[in-house]
């Protein structure tokens, strides 16, 4: 039986990385072997372009661009093989980030995006993506708390971050099968139930 595609999104400072250890593990206590993994990056070569797309300033279509070719290389060594092996896929981070992140922050016209999805990942999309959504401005206290040294996202200002997180909002709303909002705001222990009951409907 093939594998379950899951993915987590929100804006940087969300929390989505502190539930991936224990979404894992409890997709791994419900019997199903699981890979975690990230965008950009997840294998050698993404990583490679992931380092230069949190540093190099760039055009924003080359952005877009070498997000999509990160993810083709990920989709081809590590996500549809795994898929095609029974394995789950936890990522941190897919396509819903480039609509948000370069088409939302950025600007980027939608329909390029939808092009460049259409090219890379015909037919494929998440078995379920967690949205974390979390005010901008928690969100930053979050990151600052937690990053000395912000990437070239991090230093993006609040009206960057609400943009993002207005095309999140505005997907999950369109997806509402695949898309599953979570309040980031509520406690760790309140967000693990929620997670919690979304994972066991997945797994039935
Ligand atoms: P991370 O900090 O969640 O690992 O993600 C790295 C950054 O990359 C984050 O600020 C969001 C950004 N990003 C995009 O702008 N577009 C994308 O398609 C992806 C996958 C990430």
């Amino acid at each position: 039986m093939r594998g379950r595609f899951i993915t987590l999104e929100g804006v940087d400072g969300a929390g989505k990385s502190t539930h991936m250890d224990w979404i894992a593990r409890r997709i791994g206590a419900a019997g199903k072997k699981v890979v975690v993994t990230r965008e950009p990056g997840g294998t050698p070569l993404g990583e490679e372009l992931r380092k230069l797309l949190l540093a190099q300033p760039m055009h924003l279509e080359t952005e877009t661009l070498l997000m999509f070719a990160a993810r083709r290389e990920h989709l081809d060594r590590i996500i549809l093989p795994a898929l095609a092996a029974g394995t789950w896929v936890l990522s941190d981070r897919f396509t819903d980030a480039t609509f948000a992140y370069q088409g939302g922050g950025r600007g980027l016209n939608l329909e390029k995006i939808e092009r460049l999805e259409d090219w890379v990942h015909p037919g494929l999309e998440p078995d379920m993506t967690l949205v974390f959504d979390l005010s901008v401005e928690e969100a930053k206290r979050r990151r600052l708390a937690a990053s000395a040294a912000p990437d070239r996202f991090e230093q993006e200002d609040l009206d960057f971050f609400a943009r993002v997180r207005a095309v999140y909002l505005a997907r999950a709303a369109r997806y509402p099968q695949r898309i599953r909002l979570i309040d980031a705001g509520q406690s760790v222990a309140d967000i693990r139930k929620v997670l919690e009951d979304h994972i066991i409907t997945l797994c039935q």
